[in-house]
């Protein structure tokens, strides 16, 4: 390969909100999982599926690629972001992505048998003015004849929008109904567990939680050698320990790692320590710039004394946050619901703290 073309290769990271990684790490088991419920559907309970995690996790990503993979299986797919106009945009995607479907089978039974029959499979026959429940069971009567169902995806879960409580309640009617239709979701711990908590949607209490935790290091080190292996370029084993250390089991920081990594190799087809620990500088500052400072900026004072008291690494109990913030336990109660909420801490088990971002402790310490 000559050097012009070596220097021309596309940096195969994307360290951008949102975007489908080349390779996605730590999740083939959740996608397995996924697809075979894609493939047998049935009553396989992935069918709906809550995706939890913090702010740079993989949430859309993971939403947006199983939506695809959806599609390549013959689902019909509409994707929304929760808020109010989402049952019609919803309804809108649906229309929009499965008019060839719906015309193709159209074809088909005119080819095959009655032309009676194509009377039925033509959108203008709904009603417009039905409710979205009935507007959408007919749509899911005629996916049905096209023997195919639909997946509705919602990010940004929001148990305080009405369309999206409206939604929960109209899909388990669809359960009920064995309509061939699947719901999968994503949003912040706090949000789905918000929603979970709501009276009219506690039947997702029985929906399948799929957590985005963090990623092994020999996981995140497998998709960054194959990222980069892609891309055109190679790298030294110490150079993928390190990157591995400098990315922490996060997502958002394995693409930011990455790609400047990358960028610090140039027109080298190898990347090295060096180039990686150039590229894990500038990573971490971008991390700080780009989420963690982000993230402090909406923080209260109340919130900030309580993630002061937190031990930088692992876990810390509430009985600590109370004794070293000098406040009552109602007061660890209140913040630790806020900060929940915002994505910044996790509660692994009841009364135990964590960071849900990788480097805020030590942010918060040079922050004094
Ligand atoms: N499993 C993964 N492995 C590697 N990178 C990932 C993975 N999932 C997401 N990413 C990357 O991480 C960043 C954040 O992903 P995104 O889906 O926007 O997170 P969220 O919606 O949870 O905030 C993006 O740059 C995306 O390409
Ligand atoms: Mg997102």
């Amino acid at each position: 390969m000559s050097a012009a073309t070596a220097y021309n290769q596309m940096n195969p990271f994307t360290p951008m909100f949102g975007k489908v990684p080349a390779y996605m790490a730590g999740r083939e088991l959740i996608i397995e999982n996924m697809v075979q419920a894609f493939d047998v559907a049935g009553s396989n309970p992935d069918l709906c599926s809550i995706f939890v995690g913090a702010r740079g996790t993989g949430k859309t990503a993971l939403l947006t690629y199983l939506g695809h993979r959806a599609e390549q299986m013959g689902w019909v797919v509409a994707s929304a972001t929760a808020s109010n106009g989402m049952l019609d945009d919803i309804e809108q995607r649906v229309r929009a992505s499965s008019a060839h479907l719906i015309s193709a089978a159209s074809s088909k039974k005119l080819a095959g048998a009655s032309i009676a029959s194509l009377g039925g499979i033509s959108w203008e026959n709904i009603e417009p003015s039905a409710n979205w429940r009935s507007r959408l069971n007919l749509i899911l009567d005629q996916l049905n004849e096209a023997n195919t169902g639909l997946v509705i995806s919602v990010d940004e879960i929001d148990p305080s929008i009405p369309e999206m409580v409206e939604l929960v309640t109209t899909y388990q009617h669809f359960v009920r109904e064995n309509r061939k239709v699947a719901l999968i979701m994503a949003g912040l711990p706090y949000k789905v567990s918000a929603l979970l908590s709501g009276k009219t949607t506690s039947f997702l209490r029985r929906a399948a939680r799929h957590n985005l935790g963090s990623i092994p290091d020999y996981e995140v080190k497998e998709a960054f050698r194959l990222t980069v292996e892609d891309g055109g370029k190679r790298i030294d084993d110490d150079a993928l320990d390190l990157a591995a250390s400098a990315i922490g089991g996060f997502p958002f920081m394995f693409q930011l790692v990455g790609y400047r990594s990358w960028n610090a190799a140039r027109k080298e087809r190898i990347i090295s320590v060096e180039h990686v620990r150039q590229g894990s500088q500038i990573a971490k500052e971008e991390f700080d710039s780009r989420v963690l400072e982000a993230t402090y900026a909406e923080l209260s004072k109340g919130d900030i004394s309580f993630l002061q008291t937190m031990n930088e690494e692992g876990e810390t109990s509430r009985a600590e946050v109370a004794e070293r913030a000098g406040k009552k336990p109602a007061w660890v109660s209140t913040y630790k619901k806020r900060l929940l909420e915002a994505g910044v801490i996790e509660e692994p088990s009841p009364g135990v703290f964590e960071y849900a971002l990788p480097g805020m402790g030590e942010y918060l310490q040079n922050r004094g």
